[in-house]
């Protein structure tokens, strides 16, 4: 019905990307399973872009349908892997496909928001996001967040689909402006995550295709005081 009214009403493309943010209903789902598809090429192209070890401990912010959660399962094949997204049908579509994974232990899904999320300090080895920051409410605080659950030395992985300054910028200034969504050029993303503490920001860009991976790191004592104490 919602989708009737947007139609009519002339918002549909709006609907459309504010439905990416954040999936809900039948509609919803179906999204996330069409990105299970859409999103592979990126995804993949985007973690050939770092070392994942066997034993890493992973988590794939804004995982929706799930594809990449199997893929990091597959990288880090002795290790754990956990998606968190805070659409709940995000999350029932990525429990779905991740089935025999969660079954094994190998995998977890949770609902949840980057802004606050359920883990202890100094979690994980590696923080992955794929076409997701564009949608994080507070970018600051939100790295911040996820500076509080990596490893010293963990690393941060932001993949996404389209930046400022590539050659789809007239297509990609107005999804973002009828989206109300952020998007960086190289620049920004580089300013914003050593703004934020992290280190050695690496950028890869696929000019053609119009993509973007942004790999960062924490420093070896980043977090040092929070792990000393859970350690005690
Ligand atoms: C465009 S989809 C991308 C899904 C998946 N990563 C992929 O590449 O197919 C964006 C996802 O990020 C999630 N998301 C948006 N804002 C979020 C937030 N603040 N915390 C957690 N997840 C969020 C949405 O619910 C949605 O499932």
């Amino acid at each position: 019905m919602r989708i009737l009214v947007a139609g009519a009403t002339g918002n549909l493309f709006g609907w459309l990307l504010s439905q990416s943010g954040r999936p809900r209903g039948w509609f919803g789902r179906l999204l996330v399973r069409g990105m299970n598809l859409g999103h592979s090429g990126l995804t993949l192209w985007g973690l050939s872009k770092v070392e994942i070890s066997e034993q890493a401990k992973v988590l794939d912010i804004g995982c929706g349908g799930g594809r990449a959660l199997e893929r990091l399962a597959s990288l880090a094949s002795l290790g754990k892997v956990v998606g968190i997204d805070y659409s709940e049908d995000s999350v029932a579509v990525a429990r779905k496909r991740n089935q025999k994974l969660i079954v094994s232990g190998r995998v977890e899904v949770l609902h949840g928001s980057v802004s606050a999320m359920p883990f202890s300090d100094a979690t994980f080895d590696c923080v992955t996001a794929v076409e997701t920051y564009y949608f994080w409410p507070d970018i600051t605080a939100d790295l911040a967040e996820i500076r509080r659950v990596l490893k010293p030395n963990g690393q941060l992985v932001i993949i996404a689909g389209m930046y400022l300054g590539s050659k789809f910028d007239k297509r990609n200034k107005r999804r973002i402006s009828v989206g109300g969504m952020r998007c960086f050029s190289v620049q920004e993303f580089e300013d914003t995550l050593q703004d934020a503490g992290f280190l050695n920001v690496a950028v890869t860009v696929e000019p053609r295709k119009g993509w973007i991976c942004v790999v960062s790191e924490l420093g070896a004592n980043d977090n040092k005081k929070q792990l000393a104490t859970l350690e005690h």
